[in-house]
């Protein structure tokens, strides 16, 4: 097996990657590896609120639609990433600026526009992200606040109504192993599913740091969703380490990164494994995350590391 891809196969469980668009124009290296080793992709900004509707009423899905067409043109299935967040929303979506009712509306009619802009065309819509606290409550945002906790089940309606054959996901992170938020999860899907929301899906981020260790009851916590019936996938998978790396941290995140795949292979309906970006080289992890790096299978020079076999291996 030369690639994630072909290694994948047959597997039940797709390989993914997060892929950010002026790179993918920009570095052809990056470009053929995207093609070679996934055989789904995830824009890791382009389809989020703040770029596909900078000012009110316009739209700008170019970036997102190319997106797709690359993934067409790779046979390659798209994660869509997300529809409803407390962040990365457009800076005239405010709640000084509308009253409850309209934000209701504007609302609605983002979540219809841009599912029926990529009807057909996409695999899984994360649609509402990080809802939930670590104590597991509900999270603290503008929707919540205006529209109240009936939020989530609107917006899995709403977008089932703009493209019936999607597959529609809550996704959040430490959300992975047994904990007080999977549990609110657990509870929230069943209830969901008893009213007839729409939900189809459970998703883990998976974004695991070496210095923390990794949660140990994954599969447990697959497993529950397995009985409810619902889907679940590994959507932004990641470790991280202080820098520099050396050899321990390395092989531990080989570790990180196969416990978390070996969990969705386990599973029934784990249907999906998605990298938050495969390279050093573009990581958002050093940004975001003082001192750390290294997160991703590959290096900075693309070069495969230790986590990369790892995957192989597991598969
Ligand atoms: C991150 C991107 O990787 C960055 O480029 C961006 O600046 C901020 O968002 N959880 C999510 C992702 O659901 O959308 C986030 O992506 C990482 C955390």
């Amino acid at each position: 097996t030369s690639s994630l891809r072909a290694a994948a196969r047959g597997s039940g469980v797709r390989i993914g990657t997060a892929v950010d668009m002026s790179t993918l124009a920009d570095d052809a290296p990056y470009r053929a590896a995207v093609a070679r080793e996934f055989d789904t992709v995830t824009a890791e900004n382009e389809m989020k609120w703040q770029v596909v509707e900078p000012e009110r009423g316009r739209y700008d899905w170019a970036a997102a639609d190319r997106l797709v067409d690359f993934a067409r043109a790779n046979g390659q299935a798209v994660r869509g990433h997300t529809l409803v967040w407390h962040n990365q929303n457009p800076s005239w979506l405010t709640e000084d600026a509308f009253t409850p009712a309209e934000l209701r509306r504007i609302l609605r009619d983002h979540i219809h526009t841009e599912v029926r802009h990529f009807k057909g065309r996409i695999w899984h819509w994360d649609v509402v992200n990080e809802a939930i606290n670590e104590d597991g409550t509900l999270r603290d945002s503008i929707w919540l606040r205006a529209l109240g906790p009936g939020y989530i089940a609107d917006a899995f309606r709403w977008a089932h109504e703009a493209d019936p054959k999607a597959k529609l996901y809550l996704n959040d992170y430490n959300n992975e192993g047994v904990n007080a938020k999977s549990d609110a999860y657990y509870a929230l899907v069943k209830r969901l599913r008893a009213e007839g929301v729409p939900v189809h899906g459970y998703g883990m981020q998976g974004h695991l740091a070496v210095q923390y260790g990794f949660p140990d009851t994954v599969a447990e916590n697959v497993r529950r969703f397995d009985v409810l019936g619902v889907q679940t996938a590994f959507t932004e998978v990641d470790v991280r380490m202080i820098l520099p790396a050396d050899p321990v941290k390395v092989q531990a995140q080989a570790q990180g990164f196969s416990s978390l795949l070996q969990a969705c292979l386990l599973a029934r309906h784990c249907v999906s494994y998605t990298l938050w970006g495969f390279t050093d080289r573009y990581s958002w992890v050093p940004g975001w995350f003082d001192g750390e790096g290294s997160a991703t299978p590959f290096d900075e020079e693309l070069r495969p590391k230790p986590a990369y076999q790892a995957l192989r291996n597991t598969f």
